[in-house]
């Protein structure tokens, strides 16, 4: 079969480009020949760019669908817990009951970090963002593992860095809130799940026990399920950036950390609850709607839209359910703020502005609500999402460096400054 190839005339030139076509979604323009020719391409916060080509998450956002290694994520949410998506990320298969049974015990293994590291967090002023810190300590953990312990060509050093950061990021997480409370840093305990373990290193003390709910600790493995991975977004296509010169791995998820923490990213959560805490009251939500509707008002309605999900989110529909139970669960149904949000989104998916620019509910929507209902403190919503988007980001770095043809990322631009002009003499 002829490869099909697309035409560009560019000032009477014409320049023939292979079309790349994956398993599935639409196809892309090869341009990557095009710098032979003095032609670059512009393509500002690449909304028309795949930058890569990859086999881990597939989503079509017109259809509102998810993959993870060909799993739809409603099936994953249902049937698996999130270190089995963990697993299949990085290794592109669910884990056997051997598999599993393995793979949970290194997790446990390496989920307590470095004596040294609890030196690190004193560094930090108390009432620092829990995402500073965590930007900084995972970081740190690059001076602890590298050299002849981490080679990045080496495929057993890079599953036993991601093996540490998918066990160590819960504890650093928790860890950079009890650091901000001025509270004792609570260790990880074996005989408890992935979820329960970080809700108790979260909320429980020396002289308090943290009481288990099976509805919470199934809720926050939802969360961690549901934002496991999203293929390129910021954080991800940073760390694959970061990583394509051969970082080191910690430093790497380091990067994705404060890609992550903006509000146009994963501070969306966070930025929800603020906002309802702004509009205080039902009375309110139309001032704020058409504030949001308003072309000179930069106020956008918060936890709505998405970058490609132009159809429902199908994350979202899975948070709403579990945001249900955990309300129900708590008799958290007539709290002023959970009643506000519900009303919110009930206006906005009516409102036409709106339903005509295909403005839904995004996942961090409920997923601030969930959290706020489970106790976790606003300020811990966007780590929370940075300890589940670990597995995403370890699986993309992996498979950037096993592909043959990887190389350093390395963006053109347009120049708009000065043309060349000589240093007056001074
Ligand atoms: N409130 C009001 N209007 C909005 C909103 C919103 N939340 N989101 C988009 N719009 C409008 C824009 O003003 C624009 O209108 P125009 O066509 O008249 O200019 C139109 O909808 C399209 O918006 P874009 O910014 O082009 O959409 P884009 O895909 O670039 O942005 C984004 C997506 C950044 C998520 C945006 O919807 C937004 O800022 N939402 C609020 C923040 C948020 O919830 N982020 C979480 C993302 S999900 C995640 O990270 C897991």
């Amino acid at each position: 079969m002829a490869k099909i190839k697309a035409k560009l005339i560019i000032q009477g030139k014409e320049i023939e480009l292979p079309i790349v076509q994956g398993s599935m979604g639409y196809p892309a323009i090869d341009v990557s020949s095009l710098h032979s020719n003095t032609i670059k391409t512009f393509d500002p916060g690449f909304s028309s760019t795949a930058e890569c080509s990859s086999s881990i998450t597939f989503v079509d956002g017109g259809k509102g669908e998810l993959l993870h290694r060909g799993h739809p994520i409603e099936q994953l949410a249902e049937k698996c817990e999130y270190l089995d998506i963990a697993y299949l990320l990085f290794n592109g298969e669910l884990p056997n009951s051997r598999e599993k049974t393995g793979y949970i015990k290194s997790i446990k293994e390496h989920s307590l970090p470095h004596d040294q590291l609890n030196n690190i967090f004193r560094g930090f002023r108390r009432d620092a963002h829990p995402m500073a810190v965590m930007v900084g300590v995972v970081g740190s953990m690059s001076a602890f593992y590298f050299d002849e312990n981490m080679k990045v060509n080496n495929q057993n050093h890079r599953k036993l860095s991601a093996q540490r950061l998918i066990a160590k990021v819960p504890t650093i997480a928790a860890w950079s809130y009890a650091y901000s409370q001025g509270r004792p840093f609570v260790y990880p305990k074996d005989e408890l799940s992935y979820s329960e373990n970080f809700l108790n290193m979260m909320f429980s003390t020396p002289n308090t026990k943290y009481l288990q709910n099976p509805v919470i600790s199934k809720a926050f493995e939802k969360i961690l399920i549901l934002h496991a991975d999203h293929e390129q977004n910021a954080s991800t296509s940073t760390v694959r950036l970061v990583g394509s010169s051969g970082a080191n791995p910690f430093a790497c998820v380091a990067a994705g950390i404060a890609s992550l923490w903006g509000p146009a990213h994963g501070g969306a959560n966070e930025a929800t609850l603020k906002m309802l805490g702004e509009i205080r009251n039902e009375g309110r939500i139309n001032e704020y709607i058409k504030r949001a509707k308003d072309k000179t008002d930069s106020f956008r309605l918060m936890g709505f839209g998405h970058r490609i999900y132009k159809n429902k989110d199908p994350r979202a529909i899975i948070m709403k359910a579990t945001c249900h139970e955990v309300l129900d669960e708590l008799g958290l149904r007539n709290d002023p703020i959970f009643k506000l949000a519900l009303k919110l989104e009930k206006i906005a998916l009516e409102d036409e502005y709106f339903v005509k620019k295909k403005l839904y509910p995004n996942v961090d929507f409920y997923s601030g609500i969930v959290m706020k209902a489970l106790g976790i403190p606003n300020s811990m919503f966007t780590a929370v999402f940075a300890l589940a988007r670990t597995a995403g980001w370890v699986a993309h770095w992996n498979e950037m460096i096993l592909n043959e043809n990887s190389k350093i990322g390395r963006p053109r631009q347009i120049y708009t400054g000065k043309l060349r002009r000589d240093v007056p003499n001074l």
